[in-house]
């Protein structure tokens, strides 16, 4: 069994906990509004920062074109054979070309990497604004993400509202920086919350893992927040292990008892502890999508019932005769 007791954590924070080795952390703002890279990008400004890097968006002096150029906080020295920027390159590569799920990839510099600029809000942000979103709006978030998986091929690994970005007519994945870690045995990379029982131990780490992550995030989306509350690594992981917190929604988020009672059981599959069953009741992204479409018809199904029977009681409303005015017989 491989110790998780020294971790890699992504955390929401911008925190790296021990086990990364030498890294040095780089100065707090690398890049002011206005410095040019490599006589190519004039910096525009911050927007954003996770857990291992800072994002900007910069304008191509040659072209005049907006893109996100994102750069690592840290630098590790060649020895630690750790390298986000170029792990998450790789894993740009790999992705499917014309795939339209993430940002396109477009240039690499020593401590960075430029991608396609997207105009939108992070999943994340979005639950934080709406507390939580619609049932309807969170099935249909869940479909794009699980068709974004199915499209991608490789594992994202660090699936999280934090690293999706929408806006009203597109849905995108971000922050494929561990899909290619080179995992040493006992190293663990990933953000708790989401994270399966299998990455915390370091096993192998597939599309299932994805998948369990995948219903924490649509539980977190339809409650607004999320399932588990322990703040260490360990009480994380047996919060996990007992599978009890995904099983509590509130019966008063959902208008319709039998919708309630698949989104429940599906998030149930798609969180079960251990890894072969869930790869034995998802033996591809196709399951999850057949289930997630499934519920959106019922959805829709019943909204158009709801719909059609307020048209019904309107209709049957008691007729108010206009004839009560005296009527003055002319004689
Ligand atoms: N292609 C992009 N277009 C626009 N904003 C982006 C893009 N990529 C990242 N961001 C913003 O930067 C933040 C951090 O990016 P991310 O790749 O998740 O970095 P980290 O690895 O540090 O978590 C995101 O939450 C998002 O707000
Ligand atoms: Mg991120």
């Amino acid at each position: 069994m491989v110790s998780i007791e020294r971790p890699i954590l992504r955390t929401e924070r911008p925190t790296v906990k021990p086990g990364l080795g030498k890294k040095r952390l780089m100065p707090e703002t690398p890049f002011e509004s206005g410095s040019i890279i490599d006589s190519k990008y004039e910096v525009l400004g911050k927007i954003g920062r996770g857990g291992m890097a800072t994002v900007y968006k910069v304008k191509e002096l040659k072209t005049g074109k907006f893109w996100a150029l994102k750069s690592s906080d840290f630098e590790y020295p060649e020895d630690t054979n750790y390298d986000p920027i170029a792990d998450e390159t790789k894993a740009y590569k790999a992705l499917p070309p014309n795939g339209c799920y993430w940002p396109k990839f477009y240039d690499r510099g020593k401590n960075y990497l430029v991608c396609q600029y997207f105009e939108g809000v992070t999943l994340g942000d979005k639950i934080k604004t709406s507390r939580k979103l619609s049932v309807a709006d969170a099935i249909e978030t869940a479909l794009l993400i699980a068709r974004a998986l199915k499209e991608a091929k490789i594992p994202h690994k660090d699936l999280k509202p934090a690293n999706v970005m929408l806006n009203s007519n597109q849905l995108i994945i971000i922050d494929w920086a561990i899909t290619f870690r080179n995992m040493k045995e006992g190293t663990v990379a990933g953000t708790p919350t989401y994270m399966s029982p299998e990455q915390f131990s370091s096993l192998s780490v597939n599309y299932a893992s994805d998948i369990y992550a995948l219903g924490v995030i649509i539980y977190e989306m339809l409650i607004g927040s999320k399932p588990f509350h322990s703040n260490t690594i360990s009480g994380l992981h047996s919060e996990k292990m007992s599978d009890e917190s995904l099983k509590k929604m509130p019966p008063e988020t959902f208008d319709n008892p039998s919708i309630r009672w698949s989104i429940q059981w599906l998030i149930d599959n798609m969180t079960i502890t251990k890894q072969k069953d869930r790869e034995e009741i998802f033996q591809t992204w196709d399951e999850v999508i057949e289930d997630l479409e499934s519920i959106s018809n019922n959805i829709n199904n019943f909204q158009q019932k709801i719909e059609s029977n307020i048209a019904i009681a309107y209709e049957s409303a008691p007729t108010i005769v206009d004839d009560l005015s005296p009527t003055l017989v002319n004689n």
